[in-house]
């Protein structure tokens, strides 16, 4: 090969990667929207989150790898009765090697985080506790009976710990509104976990948003929202929901209140 072949083919070759990157950034702003301060990913995560920086917490409910929608027969399984997610499959392996992976990402790029699970745990990186909803009324069934508790993972460290603790899990018997998401979380499940996973004003990331309760909640309780979900259907879901909350926001968000009159002390 001459120096001028060489020199032809470098050129080549970073016009080719120039052209890559150029069609990469194409795909990653056709795939955002905003609203107002908060940033909406139509994609898979795995191609967002490095393109991604800092989070002040990952709060999410990904996919379980239980079948969902799979055996749905109430006499079998797990007996969940419920229709499985629009074109993902919720599988063991997928579960292990799609969800696990973005899960890491995610805890890596955010200073705590707080992660929906079931039984498949032990899978995810390692909590540094463990706390979660008690739902006596039971939500679906499992192989041992009703299922009466949905765990969360909790990493890092609960912000505000020097104020005093708080407890890790609540009992709640709320259900989550139908909204075209065959599993979304209650909206008061999500607002109860940010306050207790983040102060007012700090960035969340979901990298599974679904139907955007996650961000819905964020709205309310005054946090800046960044969602990825890579169902079309879903996401339109969650971008109405989120547009709906801006709309009412001023109304959720706590106003600071008036400070107390401080009594000086009188000098004579
Ligand atoms: C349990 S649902 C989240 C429900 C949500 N908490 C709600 O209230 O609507 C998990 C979502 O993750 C999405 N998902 C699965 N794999 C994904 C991936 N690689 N990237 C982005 N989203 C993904 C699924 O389409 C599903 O909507």
């Amino acid at each position: 090969m001459s120096l001028d072949d060489w020199a032809d083919a470098s050129d080549n070759s970073s016009r080719c990667y120039g052209v890559a990157i150029d069609a990469l950034r194409e795909r990653l702003e056709r795939s955002k929207v905003e609203i107002g301060p908060h940033v909406l990913y139509c994609e898979d995560a795995e191609f967002i989150l490095p393109t991604l920086g800092r989070f002040d917490a990952c709060v999410t409910d990904p996919p379980y790898g239980l079948d969902l929608g799979v055996n749905s027969d109430k006499r079998q399984g797990h007996g969940l009765g419920r229709d499985g997610y629009a074109s993902y499959q919720d599988t063991l392996d997928n579960f292990l090697g799609v969800v696990v992976p973005v899960l890491r990402a995610s805890l890596g790029i955010s200073e705590r985080g707080a992660v929906f699970c079931n039984h498949n745990l032990h899978a995810l990186p390692k909590p540094d506790a463990i706390g979660g909803v008690y739902i006596l009324a039971a939500v679906g069934r499992h192989c041992w009976g009703f299922n009466s508790f949905a765990p969360i993972a909790y990493y890092g460290k609960a912000p505000g710990l020097q104020n005093g603790s708080r407890p890790s899990a609540i009992l709640s018997n709320e259900m989550a509104r139908p909204n075209g998401h065959p599993c979304p979380k209650p909206l008061g499940w999500m607002k109860w976990l940010l306050s207790h996973a983040s102060i007012q004003g700090e960035t969340i990331l979901d990298p599974f948003m679904g139907s955007g309760t996650t961000g819905v909640a964020c709205v309310r309780m005054g946090r800046i929202f960044t969602g990825i979900e890579r169902e079309l259907k879903y996401f339109d879901i969650a971008c109405r929901r989120i547009e709906e909350a801006m709309k009412q926001q001023d109304l959720f968000i706590p106003q600071p209140k008036p400070e107390k009159p401080i009594q000086e002390a009188l000098t004579l």
